[in-house]
């Protein structure tokens, strides 16, 4: 079966747990600790885009439950405030850890409360799914060329 928007959204949110391993497992390898932030960073970047711009906005059309977006879209804003900073920080393992914490936070919120809810809400995440995917080939794209 073809996987609906939430199962791409949470294989996004797999892999970015996945790189956060990584980094930690990277130990006093800073070249790769610095590879490894600027990844996540970007993989964040893009997540939160495609939440943003496609599902979010399904979501609460179809569930009308504002607060629950407006706690989602919050969240997103204090990781984009860690990742704003990644460039720059003199501290990038304290950056990534907060960033992790951070991240491991908003993920579980969606995973008890807006992914059960939008799938009883009756979202065409099939469809959704489809919207998803071309918006990031388009996002990807446009990474590249900058
Ligand atoms: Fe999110
Ligand atoms: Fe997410």
């Amino acid at each position: 079966m073809a996987q609906d928007a939430i199962d791409l959204l949470d294989a996004d949110h797999q892999r970015v747990e996945t790189l956060f391993r990584d980094y930690l497992s990277a130990g006093s390898d800073a070249a790769a600790k610095a590879d490894l932030a600027q990844i996540i960073c970007m993989e964040l970047t893009l997540h939160a885009a495609l939440e943003e711009e496609l599902f979010y906005p399904a979501f609460r059309e179809a569930t009308k439950d504002e607060k629950l977006v407006q706690e989602a879209r919050d969240e997103h804003d204090q990781a984009k405030q860690l990742i704003a900073q990644a460039e720059s920080t003199d501290n990038l393992d304290a950056l990534v850890a907060e960033l992790q914490r951070t991240v491991q936070h908003h993920v579980m919120e969606e995973r008890l409360q807006i992914f059960p809810k939008a799938r009883s809400a009756g979202l065409d995440l099939a469809a959704l799914a489809t919207r998803l995917e071309a918006r990031k080939a388009e996002l990807v794209a446009s990474l590249q060329e900058a």
